[in-house]
């Protein structure tokens, strides 16, 4: 139930290349203003942090601007900032905490430094309400590849697999400097892929079969790096369609097995994906059928929430209001490598 006399929550998202700023009441989607960078790094085919910072400190102000203007609120009317204190680059969580600690102090209102990774499991009550308690989530972005079983999102997130080498997006962004395609990748490789056979090349499958909740693409990455050398070197033409379909093929198989295991061994019947890599067509497909095969319940919200957002960050420090969390103060830190088990600092 969505009631108006919820609190209005601001929050500002910079802990990659993405200035995001969001504000919800409850589970009500106000205003979701992003400012991306992603340009000034496309050439240096990665985020460069110095690019990334001085991007946020210089879209930060105009970004608030623009989520106050497009939900139609001012910025008095605000009742709690919530920023991401951690995972992501030192420097560029340290523009969005401090942009966070001035508007509330300034405003005097209370403030809440969340996980990262926490706020993309959130963001998806936004669009399909309450989260199932429990759930289990697949987050998979161009940081992290993490399954998560979450009793409750503002309070108990556990961590029950990960990569050992390169995130799933990494995985995409470096496939696709390999075949030229350009930074970031996986929107690209995604659609390369649709016209391109899954089954073309049997490239490897990393840790499919060894018990864990892990996941390693290092493996695969250079598997296809080796395969487009070898038909360089012959003289012949790369199909980049078959190899962008075979390379997805092999990741969103993994992904979907080992999220489906960790469903399966904790009697799980609730699936949440998200990240950046959630927005990949052939994940969300082939994660939708592996579901309804086992009885799964998918939620996958929509690729403009999967990708980071303000939005999510918003999402996160409403549900500590209404959990009647206490907020972080302003000497709350960034922190680049915060454990996904601290939900709020
Ligand atoms: O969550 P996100 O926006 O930022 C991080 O926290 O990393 O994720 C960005 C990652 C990039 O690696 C990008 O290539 C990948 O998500 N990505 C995709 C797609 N859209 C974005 N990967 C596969 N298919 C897509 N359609
Ligand atoms: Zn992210």
């Amino acid at each position: 139930m969505i009631r108006d006399s919820a609190p209005l929550v601001l929050g500002i998202e910079t802990s990659c290349d993405e200035t995001g700023v969001g504000i919800v009441r409850g589970h009500t989607l106000l205003a979701d203003a992003i400012a991306s960078s992603v340009d000034q790094h496309a050439r240096f085919g990665g985020v460069v942090p110095e690019v990334a910072s001085r991007a946020h400190l210089e879209a930060m102000t105009a970004t608030v601007d623009r989520a106050l203007a497009e939900a139609g609120v001012a910025l008095r009317d605000v009742d709690a900032f919530a920023v991401t204190a951690g995972p992501g680059l030192p420097g560029a969580l340290m523009v969005g905490v401090a942009a966070a600690k001035a508007y509330a102090l300034a405003l005097g209102k209370p403030l809440y430094g969340v996980n990262h990774l926490a706020a993309h499991v959130c963001v998806d009550q936004l669009e399909h309400g309450p989260l199932p308690k429990p759930c289990v989530a697949l987050l998979v972005s161009g940081g992290h590849s993490s399954l998560l079983l979450v009793p409750d999102v503002a309070s108990d997130v556990r961590s029950l697999g990960g990569t050992v080498d390169d995130a799933a997006g990494e995985a995409f962004d470096k496939v696709a400097r390999v075949l030229d395609l350009g930074f970031p990748g996986g929107p690209v490789i995604d659609r390369m892929a649709r016209d391109g056979d899954p089954a073309a090349i049997p490239f490897p499958r990393g840790k499919y079969n060894d018990g864990t909740y892990d996941f390693s693409f290092s493996g695969l990455k250079t598997a296809v790096a080796r395969w487009v050398e070898a038909r360089e070197r012959a003289g012949e033409p790369v199909p980049v369609a078959d190899v962008s379909a075979s390379f997805q093929e092999a990741v969103v198989d993994v992904l979907t097995r080992k999220a489906l295991k960790v469903c399966k061994d904790n009697g799980v019947r609730d699936l949440l994906i998200g990240g950046g890599v959630a927005a990949n067509s052939r994940l969300r497909a082939l994660a939708a059928e592996r579901c309804e095969a086992a009885g799964v319940r998918l939620r996958v919200p929509r690729p403009k929430l999967c990708t980071d957002n303000g939005a999510m960050v918003a999402a996160l420090g409403a549900e500590l209001v209404a959990s009647g969390l206490a907020p972080s103060g302003l000497d709350v830190p960034a922190d680049s490598s915060l454990p996904i088990q601290t939900v709020a600092l």
